[in-house]
C-alpha cells in the first residue's frame, strides 16, 4: 500500500481509530521487523490523534543485573526516559499486573514517572508477541486531563497486536 494514511477530518475518536486500524493491519502485513512495526503505528497514532506522546518500550535485558526492564523503542514526541523497572511508574505496573492502565490524572499515580510536565493523564497497554508472551508497552500521554477511556483502551489494545504478532 501507499504509505499514507487516511484520516477522517472531524470526526470523534472512536471512527478514527476504525478507520486507521485496517489501515495500520494493512501497513505491517508481512513485515516480521518489530522495530519497523511499532514505529509506523506510533508514528501513526501521532498523526491521527495529536498525543502528546506516544511509544513503546520493550523488555530487555538489563545493563547491570541478571533482571530484566523496559527499555524505550520507537516513539514520537519529546524525548524520554530510557529505562523503567518492573513495577515502576505506569509503565512498570502495567508490565507487573499484565493488564492496561488508564490514569486521568498522572499526579494521583503514586509513583508516575514525569518524562514531561506537559503530561497529564496516560494509558499503558501491555503488548504480547504471536504466542502470547509480554514483550513490552505502548504508553500514550496527552496534554489534557482525563483524555483517555474504555474506547482508547478497546482499540489500542487492538492496536498492540498489531505490533506484537510479527515476532
Ligand atoms: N509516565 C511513564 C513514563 C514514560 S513517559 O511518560 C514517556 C510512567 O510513569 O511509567
Amino acid at each position: 500500500m501507499a504509505e499514507t494514511l487516511y484520516i477522517p477530518t472531524g470526526a470523534d475518536r472512536k471512527s478514527v481509530y476504525e478507520a486507521i486500524v485496517p489501515q495500520l493491519q494493512a501497513l505491517t502485513k508481512g513485515e516480521v521487523d518489530l522495530i519497523a512495526n511499532s514505529a509506523n503505528v506510533v508514528a501513526a497514532l501521532k498523526e491521527a490523534f495529536g498525543f502528546f506522546w506516544v511509544g513503546c518500550y520493550f523488555i530487555k535485558n538489563s545493563l547491570d543485573s541478571l533482571a530484566q526492564e523496559l527499555v524505550l523503542g520507537p516513539f514520537q514526541g519529546p524525548v524520554a526516559c530510557t529505562r523503567i523497572a518492573l513495577g515502576r511508574g505506569v509503565c512498570g505496573s502495567a508490565w507487573k499486573t499484565s493488564q492496561t492502565i488508564v490514569v486521568p490524572d498522572v499526579e494521583l499515580f503514586p509513583g508516575h514517572i514525569a518524562c514531561s510536565a506537559i503530561s497529564k493523564s496516560e494509558i499503558v497497554v501491555p503488548i504480547y508477541n504471536s504466542v502470547g508472551i509480554l514483550i513490552g508497552v505502548l504508553d500514550v500521554d496527552s496534554d489534557k486531563l482525563d483524555d483517555f477511556n474504555e474506547t482508547d483502551k478497546f482499540y489500542l489494545e487492538k492496536i498492540v497486536s498489531i505490533i506484537g504478532s510479527c515476532v
